[in-house]
């Protein structure tokens, strides 16, 4: 696809649309917006636009298509991807000032909110009220509600209440040809024919602009328990996994961290925690409710479960204050992780059960290149992020042979029956591992659908396929 720079003129009719003020165009000030959270990638836009209305997105999207300019849409820049990255140059539209809780409907349990509000404020506003908005990845504090559209996000919380999927019931998009739409209809239920809402979740900015979204809420639960379970080794512990859920318990989290993630947060944070001789991973364990003795039989109940995958210590947090500390351990260990190390970042998904075979498997592969992986995440959803560090990895081995592991790793994890990712999104850089898991089927309609939403190729070019 051959796609136009920007011309001093259209830089005029990008200004004309959103303001002065609102658009960038000296190099330093593009710097912001040239990287997101992916590794070391770095792609300059040629100019950045921070609309505030949909039809002042709209006006762009049509001056674009018109001019044949790249335009990649950004969220807070906390992708892991590089779904963000202008990598054909373009306009960069910054949803930053999409920054409104739009409506919070206390009747049907709903709300209506903009796609730069920041996830955890949304869901501090919505708890105000007594309400849960569930969708908690690890960036909640940083990353938009709309970027979590545009990926499919995850968090902990998904195990019990499940992914955006589950709570976007209508999304209002602007199309590529500047026209405004709203995908469905603001129901729990949706039987109307091909239902574009799901479509635009996880299309990561390539179909169109989400412009304002309408999310489903829940009533907040009251009473919760955290506790973190100690295991001698890694597959241990992920063979425990399925067996709390075979236990007849849905825990509102179940997340798996190896020993070596939570010494590399103690290095970069300052959390006090006991770390034991011979224990190589951690299961933190939440469960919610509103009933506290029902908490309580589960705990017991989990306990159970736990004694016979040789769990040597059971930590229950007592105070809200070893709650916050127990999820600052397992929040900040993608941040520390990066902070101490060259790393790459992968984000397997597997059936449940087959956990403690991925695993497994990833330490042979690791073992075989000759790279250190530090896995952790949402193990209660077969979900698995895998930190590859570079450690006594040479630089040409790490250019040039580590993504042949990668390439291991990914294929390993779809022939246990999973995917190449669950949360983070397929962006920039898992786009060449798609063949692994998809066939020329698959991208036949994938390019056709792109194809119909967006015939010049305009919309966030170079991502997913
Ligand atoms: C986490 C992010 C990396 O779970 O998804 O920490
Ligand atoms: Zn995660």
């Amino acid at each position: 696809m051959n796609y136009n720079i920007i011309t001093p003129p259209v830089i005029e009719a990008i200004t004309t649309i959103v303001g002065a003020d609102a658009v960038i165009v000296q190099h330093d000030d593009l710097e912001k917006y040239s990287h997101d959270e992916t590794e070391d990638l770095v792609y300059y836009p040629e100019v950045v636009a921070k609309p505030q209305t949909p039809e002042e997105v709209a006006a762009l999207l049509k001056l674009c298509s018109k001019h044949r300019i790249p335009v990649t849409p950004r969220g807070a820049g906390t992708g892991l991807s590089g779904g963000a990255l202008p990598v054909k140059g373009g306009l960069l539209i910054a949803m930053e000032r999409f920054d409104k809780v739009l409506e919070i409907d206390e009747q049907n349990l709903q709300a209506t909110v903009e796609p730069g509000v920041i996830t955890e404020e949304f869901m501090n506003q919505v708890a105000a009220k007594g309400l849960f908005y569930p969708v908690d990845p690890a960036s909640k504090g940083s990353c938009f509600i709309g970027g979590n559209v545009s990926h499919g996000s995850g968090g902990p919380r998904v195990v019990k209440y499940g992914t955006i999927r589950e709570y976007v019931l209508n999304l209002q998009v602007v199309l590529a040809s500047g026209e405004i739409i709203w995908t469905g209809a603001n129901t729990l239920k949706y039987a109307s024919g091909y239902n574009l809402t799901q479509l635009m979740i996880g299309s990561e900015g390539t179909l169109g602009i989400v412009t304002k979204i309408v999310v489903k809420l829940i009533p907040l639960p009251t009473v919760d328990a955290l506790m973190l379970a100690s295991f001698p080794s890694n597959e241990i512990a992920c063979a425990a996994v399925s067996a709390i859920f075979r236990a007849g318990i849905v825990p509102s989290a179940l997340e798996f961290m190896e020993r070596r993630g939570v010494e590399w947060v103690m290095e970069y944070d300052d959390i006090a925690f006991d770390l034991k001789d011979g224990v190589e991973a951690f299961l933190l364990i939440e469960v919610d409710g509103n009933n506290q003795d029902v908490i309580f039989a589960d705990c017991e109940k989990i306990n159970a479960v736990l004694e016979n995958y040789n769990c040597s210590d059971v930590l229950f947090a007592d105070s809200s204050a070893q709650k916050e500390e127990l999820w600052r351990l397992r929040r900040t260990m993608a941040v520390s992780i990066k902070s101490n190390s060259v790393y790459k970042e992968e984000d397997t998904v597997v059936p449940r059960a087959a956990l403690p075979q991925l695993i497994k498997g990833i330490k042979e592969v690791g073992s075989k290149y000759g790279f250190e992986s530090v896995c952790y995440g949402h193990a209660g959803d077969g979900n698995l992020h895998v930190n590859i560090v570079k450690a006594k990895m040479s630089d040409s081995d790490w250019t040039n042979k580590l993504k042949f592991g990668i390439r291991e790793i990914f294929e390993l994890t779809v022939s246990l029956g999973g995917t190449l990712s669950g949360e983070h999104g397929i962006g920039l850089v898992q786009k060449e591992f798609m063949p692994i898991k998809y066939s020329d089927v698959h991208f036949a309609l994938w390019k056709g659908i792109k194809k119909v939403f967006d015939p010049n190729g305009i919309l966030n070019p170079g991502k997913i396929f």
